[in-house]
C-alpha cells in the first residue's frame, strides 16, 4: 500500500498499469469506517483488479454553511486503519487542494447537476452535487479506471454519477454500487456519526426502522400517499428530529414516483437529528395492487 499526495507521482505509479491490471477506484473523503472498508473489500475482489482509494476534502462540495471546516480529517488513522485490513488498497491518493485546483476554486464547475442535483439533498445543500460531480469528474480522468465503487447510503449521488458516466465517458467506467452498512441497532454509518450527541445517538436507529416500517407497508399493499403521511408523522414526531424530506422516487430517473407506477423505487430520507443531517434509504419494490 503506498501513499501519494501529487498526480504526478499518481500518474506515473498508473502508467502502463491499465494492459496488466484492472484500474478500481474507491473515492472517499476519509474518517473512514465499516462501509468505506466495504467497499475497499468489493474492489479488492474485482478480478486482477489495482485499487486505488482517494481520501480528499473536496470544498467545492460544501455550501458556505456547512461543515467543511469541521469535516473529520485524519488522514494518519484512515492510513493505521487500511494498514491492519486483509483488504488493502494498492494506492492511497490523498492530495492536497492546490493539487486538484491548481488555479484556485473554479467559479464555473462542470459538468453540472441539474435538476436533479437541485431536488432532495440539493435544496438545503445547493451546488453540493455540482460540486462532487466535478471532483468525481477529475479523479476519472486522472486514474482513468476501469471500475468505480459508491456505496447506496447516498442514492442521489449514485444516480448523478451513473449519469453522468453515461453522458461524459460514454459508458466507459463500470460504476458498483456498495450496499448500505449499518451499526447493530441500524443506523447508517457515517462519518457524520461522531457529531451526535448521547441523546441523538440513541435516537437514530428509529430513522431506519421506520422505513422498514414504511416499506412493509407500501409492499403490502397498503395505499402509498397514507404510507408516506405516517412515515413523514413518525419521522417528524421523533425527540429532537427535524425532518427535512421523506421521498419515494423511481430509481430509474430519481422522479418521484406516480400513480400507478409499478417497479423498483427508492424510499429516500434526511433527518436533521440535534443539529447533525442524517441520510438514509431503502430500495422497494412496488407491485401492482393484488
Ligand atoms: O461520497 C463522498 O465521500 C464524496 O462525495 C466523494 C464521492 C468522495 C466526492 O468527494
Amino acid at each position: 500500500m503506498r501513499v501519494i499526495d501529487t498526480v504526478e507521482e499518481l500518474k506515473s505509479a498508473l502508467a502502463n498499469l491499465a494492459a496488466t491490471r484492472k484500474v478500481v477506484f474507491v473515492p472517499t473523503m476519509g474518517a473512514l469506517h465499516q462501509g468505506h472498508l466495504s467497499l475497499v473489500e468489493k474492489a479488492v475482489a474485482v478480478e486482477n483488479a489495482f485499487v486505488v482509494l482517494s481520501i480528499f476534502v473536496n470544498p467545492t462540495q460544501f455550501g458556505k454553511n456547512e461543515d467543511f471546516a469541521k469535516y473529520p480529517r485524519v488522514l494518519e488513522a484512515d492510513i493505521e486503519l487500511l494498514a491492519n485490513q486483509p483488504a488493502q488498497p494498492d494506492i492511497i491518493f490523498a492530495p492536497r487542494v492546490d493539487q486538484v485546483y491548481p488555479d484556485g476554486l473554479p467559479e464555473q464547475l462542470v459538468p453540472r447537476a441539474g435538476a436533479v442535483g437541485s431536488v432532495f439533498e440539493g435544496v438545503t445543500r445547493p451546488g453540493h452535487f455540482d460540486g462532487m460531480l466535478h471532483v468525481v469528474n477529475w479523479f476519472f480522468s486522472v486514474i482513468k479506471p476501469a471500475v468505480a465503487i459508491f456505496g447506496e447510503k447516498d442514492a442521489q449521488q449514485l444516480y448523478l454519477i451513473r449519469r453522468m458516466v453515461k453522458r461524459e465517458f460514454a459508458d466507459a467506467i463500470e460504476i458498483l454500487a456498495g450496499s448500505t452498512k449499518r451499526e447493530a441497532d441500524g443506523l447508517a454509518l457515517s462519518s457524520r456519526n461522531v457529531f451526535l450527541s448521547e441523546e441523538a445517538r440513541a435516537v437514530a436507529p428509529s430513522i431506519y426502522r421506520i422505513l422498514l416500517e414504511t416499506q412493509a407497508a407500501i409492499e403490502s399493499d397498503q395505499p402509498i400517499a397514507q404510507s408516506l403521511d405516517e412515515s413523514r408523522l413518525a419521522l417528524s414526531s421523533l425527540a429532537l428530529a427535524k425532518l427535512d424530506y421523506l421521498a419515494l422516487v423511481d430509481k430509474s430517473n430519481f422522479q418521484p414516483i406516480s400513480a400507478g407506477f409499478t417497479g423498483s423505487a427508492q424510499l429516500l430520507v434526511a433527518v436533521i437529528l440535534d443539529g447533525v443531517r442524517l441520510i438514509d434509504n431503502i430500495t422497494l419494490s412496488i407491485q401492482e395492487p393484488a
